[in-house]
């Protein structure tokens, strides 16, 4: 290792993810690294578009929402011509490691990089969904979850005043942290995930015994869910209940913004150190991941091979506080 270090923000973004820049490239430094800091993700990595980050480079970003390298979704990384133009790149400035802050996609090109090539990449969980395999926590997750509540708890307070059904969309294509755990904390009545089967079932059986007691019901629907989206799904419902007033909201990318959480802060903080202690310990192809409060290695081979979702036990929990038996 020749402690030339490449850093990288890759697929959606997550609020927290200038956190982990900034602990990367102060850990790196201060360990005698030279960090580059490699602006678009992937596409710019295959561009070049890669400068050298000094420690006032990273000074007043922990606060602000997004990532300051800038972040894309590549096709051209999924190829193997796209994975040797960045090879080149890295090799071109004698950069020998790199750390990817990004989801399931960034780490599927990650480990292929690292497989193909002599890069070793570190990955860092950032995405809002919170559902790669190995941690129990991705960067980005606590913030979007607040601001998803936040949103619900105001729909929530027209809902209530006019006796109405709401069928909010929240992200997660593949998962449902996000609509589980927002229904959890908003008192909500239902949440649709991409994990179940049969929701729309579950939809008409709780809006068939729903009376004037119920103030307002809130529905949450992931975009991912295997019955449609938010509107699909409402759509179908009116349909069925063609009496009941329904109204749809959908969060969409807001989801993203804003100032990251303390929480979000600080785990994307000692995640950026334990990269850079993990380069030192020369460990190969691993992602950070976080359990029981403490920082561990994952293998990315892994953390791209497997999935991790939301079980049913944990719905039937959340959905059951969410309304009362007469
Ligand atoms: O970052 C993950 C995620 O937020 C998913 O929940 C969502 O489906 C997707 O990103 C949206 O991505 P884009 O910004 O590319 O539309």
């Amino acid at each position: 290792m020749n402690r030339k270090t490449g850093i990288l923000t890759s697929g959606g973004d997550a609020p927290g993810m200038n956190a982990a820049i900034r602990a990367v490239t102060r850990a790196g430094i201060n360990n005698g690294f030279e960090m580059f800091g490699v602006r678009k993700g992937y596409t710019g990595l295959m561009a070049g578009d890669i400068f050298r980050l000094e420690p006032l480079d990273v000074s007043g970003v922990i606060q602000n929402g997004g990532t300051f390298l800038q972040t894309s979704r590549s096709e051209e990384f999924r190829t193997v011509a796209g994975r040797r133009r960045a090879y080149e790149q890295l090799h071109e400035r004698g950069i020998d490691s790199l750390v990817v802050i990004g989801g399931d996609g960034s780490f599927t090109g990650a480990n292929l990089l690292s497989m193909e090539t002599d890069i070793n990449v570190i990955g860092i969980p950032g995405t809002i969904d919170n559902d790669l395999y190995g941690t129990d926590y991705t960067i980005g997750y606590d913030t979007a979850l607040n601001t998803v509540v936040q949103a619900i708890d105001k729909i929530k307070d027209t809902a209530n005043s006019h006796n109405r059904v709401f069928f909010i969309e929240v992200m997660g294509r593949d998962a449902g942290f996000i609509a589980m755990n927002s229904c959890v904390a908003c008192g909500a009545e239902v949440a649709v995930i991409p994990e179940e089967d049969n929701q729309l079932e579950k939809v008409r059986k709780h809006l068939s015994t729903r009376d004037d007691k119920n103030r307002s019901t809130i529905i949450i629907v992931a975009e991912g869910s295997k019955e449609g989206d938010a509107r699909t799904v409402s759509e179908q419902i009116q349909k069925d209940f063609p009496n009941i007033d329904i109204r749809l909201s959908i969060l969409g990318h807001m989801q993203r913004g804003g100032s990251p959480s303390a929480k979000d802060r600080i785990v994307a903080s000692y995640m950026g150190i334990a990269a850079i202690q993990a380069l030192l310990d020369n460990q190969k192809s691993i992602m950070i991941g976080w359990k029981n409060e403490q920082p561990v290695h994952v293998p990315l081979s892994k953390v791209v091979k497997m999935n991790k979702q939301v079980s049913h036990e944990e719905v039937l929990c959340a959905e059951s506080i969410g309304t009362f038996q007469n």
